[in-house]
């Protein structure tokens, strides 16, 4: 635990600390809310850190930021079964528990909230009672994917009162998901605070990924261009001058000359993601691209 703040959390919720300090590793929801309960009777605020595991730098700099802002930092691990559509990577999304937990130990997590499917959903995931955040959800990745958002907002929104934290964080690197997530909490009026911490990049631009370990050497070499393209759209918007969606078409086609497949590459506003009007000043440039097994995703904002 690098954290000095941070505080004893098996003393305080559990009544016994876990041989050498280790994170603590909860699969049962009565144990964490019991355990929870006694942390927020102490007066100690909540951080959540909900993730699909196979961690790297990106989701560990979320934690990082947790730990500046609660006493406590919970991750959840669940690879959500109800977020992934039919034929795509549910079955070989990357399980790497052992890691995961090192990596989250060393970056200051106490934590390590690991519910299975039942825990998540008793009723099953396709009979459950769901979150669905129309317009937002709908555009852009939520087109693509059709059903992608509502699998998000329902299993944030279960996590969200599993844990109640006081603080939940979410990455930039999925911007549409942040702004789903942050509607579908202004909507039900959940108390929790949410934060966003910044894409975090491979020294090449490439935004780090769990999808990343789908690409072949000569995929990974080719990646790189989405945050080229999304750079260059970035400096013509500065320029002034190019209209929108001539700096679109260039964004797509640079994606396509360095072999990717793109499914969009639009200009927004960022506040609601409405496709953006010269007038407008707030703005992000999302992409997604296939490239080989992988479907990656990227955004820069203005
Ligand atoms: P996952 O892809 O594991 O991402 C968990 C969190 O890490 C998300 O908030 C995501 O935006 C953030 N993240 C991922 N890569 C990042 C990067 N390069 N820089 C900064 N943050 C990054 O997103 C999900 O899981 C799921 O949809 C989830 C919210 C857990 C719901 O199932």
């Amino acid at each position: 635990m690098s954290d000095g703040n941070a505080m004893n959390w098996d003393a305080l919720a559990f009544g016994a600390v876990a041989a050498g300090g280790r994170i603590r590793v909860v699969r049962e929801l009565g144990a964490l809310r019991a355990g929870l309960d006694r942390v927020r009777a102490g007066g100690h605020r909540i951080a959540l850190v909900p993730t699909m595991g196979n961690l790297h730098d990106g989701h560990l700099a979320l934690v990082r930021r947790a730990c500046e802002l609660c006493e406590l930092v919970v991750a959840s691990i669940f690879v959500n079964p109800y977020q992934f559509g039919a034929g795509e990577d549910f079955e070989s999304y990357p399980r790497t528990f052992e890691q995961d937990l090192e990596q989250l130990e060393h970056a200051g997590c106490q934590l390590v909230f690991v519910p299975d499917g039942n825990t998540v959903y008793p009723q099953g995931p396709d009979t459950i009672t769901r979150v669905q955040v129309p317009g937002l959800g709908d555009v852009l990745d939520g087109a693509s994917r059709p059903g992608f958002f509502r699998g998000v907002a329902t299993v944030v929104n279960i996590l969200f009162n599993m844990v109640e934290p006081d603080v939940a964080m979410f990455g930039e690197k999925d911007f549409q998901q942040l702004l789903v997530v942050r509607r579908m909490v202004a909507d039900l009026r959940l108390r929790v605070r949410v934060e966003s911490v910044a894409t975090v990049r491979e020294p090449d631009g490439l935004a780090m990924s769990s999808r990343n370990g789908y690409l072949t050497h000569d995929e990974r070499a080719r990646a790189p261009a989405i945050y080229r393209a999304l750079l260059a759209a970035r400096d013509r918007i500065a320029e002034g001058g190019a209209d929108l969606p001539t700096v679109q078409a260039h964004g797509l086609r640079m994606l396509e000359e360095a072999g990717l497949a793109p499914d969009y590459f639009k200009v927004c506003r960022r506040a609601d993601l409405a496709p953006a009007e010269p007038s407008d000043r707030d703005l992000v440039v999302l992409t997604a691209a296939r490239l080989g097994k992988a479907r990656l995703i990227d955004n820069i904002q203005l």
